[in-house]
């Protein structure tokens, strides 16, 4: 190990943290030295795939018994702060798995309370996405020239039984059966993150929720118009409960321009009108990619101490976002 190698312990050994592992594999600068999880049979398959040294089944004794330079939080939503605070008091920089906290409140009372005493980001993986940052380059370039419209939408049969009768999100993330705020807070909060990152601050103008699979007591349809402070409609959509729809499917981005328009579909991301550039991206390649940028970005920004693109204190605009989703949803419209 090289001597400037982050030394860096990994709370959480679920589902998600598989694509966490992978990324700390595949990143220049830190090693993971510490797996943590109180199933510890969890900690113990994750650190035999990875070759990770030390195995725990609690935080407090991870802390305690390895010197950290980083920590990475993939636990569940409602213990973040915890964790992050945990972190804090180890002067530990912490890389934390959105939503950064449940609420909006909960999470600004953790922003202030951190304040400058560690590096705090959020991985807002999504964001990091090549086809978001391709297209996010465009804008920048006035390649569109007047942008007038957005549209982002997610469409997958992963919340509908199969023929199975087996529902394929709670195969990944079982816990997501029992979520009231499900599809917002659980998944397009990225579709939203994105949206603020290629379109500015935003304002939720409208929203609806819907509820279209009987296996969750959750939201999993949503639709929410919101516009942007050059008075641009931007129109973030979700439906997991679409039949036929790949249950990983990617993002389908419309974005309309005076001089170019964009449409990203099945991970094919085209420029036309004045101008006609496509660029075609494998989906699955993608969604490893995102991690692996998110975590290099993480360090390589604690080195340097140049700002993170994703600061905890930017997931506060995002988190607004889907707090104002919620509460002007009104009742969650039944379907089933
Ligand atoms: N960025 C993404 O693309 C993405 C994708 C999926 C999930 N997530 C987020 O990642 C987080 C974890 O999701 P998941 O699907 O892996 O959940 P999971 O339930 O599969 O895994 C969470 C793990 O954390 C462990 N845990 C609970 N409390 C802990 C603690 N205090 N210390 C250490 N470990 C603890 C649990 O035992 C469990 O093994 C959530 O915040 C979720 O929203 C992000």
């Amino acid at each position: 190990m090289s001597a400037t190698q982050y030394r860096v312990g990994v709370l959480g050994c679920g589902n998600v943290s598989m694509d966490h592992f992978t990324g700390w594999q595949r990143c220049e600068g830190a090693v993971v030295v510490a797996a943590c999880d109180p199933d510890i049979s969890r900690a113990k398959m994750r650190a035999e795939q990875f070759k990770i040294a030390k195995v725990y089944d609690s935080p407090a004794k991870m802390f305690e018994a390895e010197k950290l330079d980083l920590v990475d939080v993939v636990t569940p939503r409602e213990t973040h702060a915890d964790m992050v605070r945990m972190a804090r008091d180890h002067k530990v920089h912490a890389l934390c798995e959105k939503p950064l906290c449940p609420t909006l409140a909960e999470a600004t009372a953790l922003v202030d309370e951190i304040g400058d005493s560690i590096r705090l980001m959020v991985n807002e993986n999504w964001r990091y996405r090549p086809y978001y940052t391709l297209i996010g380059k465009w804008i920048k370039e006035g390649r569109l020239g007047k942008i007038v419209h957005y549209r982002i939408s997610l469409k997958r049969e992963n919340m509908l039984r199969n023929a199975q009768g087996v529902v394929p999100a709670l195969v990944r993330q079982p816990f997501m059966a029992k979520e009231e705020r499900l599809l917002v807070a659980e998944s397009l909060i990225h579709d939203i993150d994105v949206t603020r990152s290629l379109m500015g601050e935003l304002d939720v103008i409208a929203s609806r929720l819907g509820r279209g699979s009987d296996a969750f007591i959750g939201e999993n349809i949503a639709t929410i118009l919101m516009e942007n402070k050059q008075g641009v409609t931007a129109v973030v959509e979700g439906v997991l409960c679409s039949a036929g729809y790949h249950i990983r499917a990617g993002n389908r981005i419309e974005i309309s321009g005076t001089r170019c328009s964009v449409l990203l579909d099945n991970a094919v991301v085209k420029l036309f009108g004045a101008e006609q550039e496509e660029h075609v991206f494998d989906e699955t390649e993608m969604r490893q990619k995102c991690f692996d940028l998110s975590i290099q970005h993480f360090i390589d920004r604690v080195r340097d101490g140049k700002p993170f693109w994703t600061s905890a204190k930017d997931q506060l605009g995002t988190l607004k976002l889907v707090e104002d989703t919620y509460n002007m949803a009104g009742p969650v419209r039944q379907h089933v």
